[in-house]
């Protein structure tokens, strides 16, 4: 179970404006981009998904995941809370792609050694160039090693169904693939082969995140009073929202929050910029600011109420923890930063699935209260013109 406490270290007043909630939900079932909501994965992809999971598994030692954005965070995410730093599992998932950095392709090369590998790339457009780029560099690696016939076995290709530079690369080179389906934007696309497939390979149960997702797309009403609350301290000023974890684990969890929040209602010289503590490390430098420091922000606290425990001096652990989430909500309610409580009753896939679909539908009516649109990204559009003309000034030529 998943609750909300939208009052306690609060100081506004809930608003459940029915009409205008109702005016939401309509815009977003017939948004062209609700496919997150109006198609969730069906169950026989997801057993396609399993089928070509175990296939890695069975053949590979390694599989890396070419990804970026909306097109990578999620997965890496969960792989980040469920699988501990400190086991390395049969088929050990590694992400690339994600930066340029000549020392960090150069470190897993060598890391990954002489061990059997798959590849899964996943560039929903097909035309990212860091996804470009360490394809062609892995791919390149990759025939130093297979023959063509048993690369058709180690590239799975996620992207597009029909259009783009890697779907093409799928027809000419007769590689696995899956789709992503063009009604569901990157950051949208946690139920989707781009996230499900490498989640499979780490053997977490993507079964139950479904299961989960499903629920999560009826907490509505939560949706809506979280996203206008968010929309009424931005515009007293609460220019910034922290994610407050108190399980290490979640942290890239609040990546992706941050990634999903930010693209989708960052536009027109609006939106909350999102940020992210993880107590209690962080209480121990940001939480100056938080209690003392300019009062622009707020909280969405996440807390995981049950779950492992462990006895120090015969008192529980987990109780300490959350004594000090509630005591921190108290002190910064006092030195006006208010809290949103989000509590988990556990940490589990399908607790998970719940809170990643709440997100979604957060992001989507608060971008809607901002009135921008919540699933294109022209901010980060401009940004690639100006590296393809920089490129092009430096005599780079990318076919991508
Ligand atoms: O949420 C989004 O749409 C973006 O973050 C994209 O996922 C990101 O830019 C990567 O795009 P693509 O999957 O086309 O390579």
């Amino acid at each position: 179970m998943i609750t909300f406490d939208f009052k306690t270290y609060m100081n506004q007043e809930l608003s459940m404006d029915s009409d205008e909630k109702e005016v939401l939900i309509q815009k977003l079932l017939h948004d062209p981009m609700a496919g997150f909501i109006n198609h969730v994965i069906s169950e026989e992809e997801i057993e396609e998904i399993k089928k070509v999971a175990t296939q890695i598994k069975e053949t590979s030692e390694v599989l890396l995941v070419i990804g970026i954005g909306g097109s990578f965070m999620g997965s890496y995410a969960l792989k980040n809370m469920f699988l501990s730093p400190f086991e390395t599992p049969e088929t050990e998932v590694i992400y690339l792609g994600y930066n340029l950095s000549s020392v960090y392709l150069s470190e897993v090369l060598d890391y990954i050694g002489e061990r059997d590998v798959s590849v899964n790339v996943i560039s929903k457009s097909g035309t990212t160039m860091e996804i470009y780029l360490t394809y062609s560099f892995i791919k390149n690696e990759l025939k130093k090693k297979y023959s063509q016939e048993e690369l058709q076995k180690r590239i799975i290709i996620t992207t597009d169904s029909e259009k783009g530079r890697l779907r093409q690369e799928v027809t000419q080179e007769g590689y696995a693939s899956f789709s992503i389906p063009s009604d569901i934007g990157g950051r949208y696309s946690l139920m989707s082969a781009a996230h499900l497939l490498p989640l499979a390979v780490m053997n977490l149960d993507i079964d139950s995140l479904l299961i989960g997702y499903k629920e999560g797309l009826q907490l509505m009403d939560q949706a809506y009073q979280y996203a206008s609350l968010r929309i009424k301290l931005f515009y007293q000023n609460k220019l910034l929202e922290n994610f407050s974890v108190y399980e290490p684990s979640l942290y890239y969890y609040t990546e992706w929050i941050k990634q999903l929040l930010a693209e989708s209602e960052g536009k027109d010289k609006k939106g909350i910029f999102p940020i992210s503590t993880v107590n209690t490390r962080d209480l121990h430098s940001l939480g100056q600011f938080i209690q003392e420091g300019n009062p622009i922000l707020f909280e969405t606290v996440i807390r995981i109420l049950g779950g492992k425990d462990i006895e120090i001096e015969n008192k529980s652990l987990n109780k300490m923890n959350q004594i000090v989430a509630e005591s921190v909500c108290a002190a910064h309610y006092a030195g006006h930063t208010p809290s949103i409580i989000i509590s988990l009753e556990k940490l589990d896939m399908k607790h998970i699935g719940s809170l990643s679909a709440f997100f979604m539908l957060a992001a989507v009516f608060s971008s809607y209260l901002f009135e921008v649109d919540p699933f294109n990204q022209p901010g980060v559009e401009a940004y690639k013109k100006e590296v393809r003309k920089n490129l092009g000034e430096n005599k780079i030529d990318l076919s991508f």
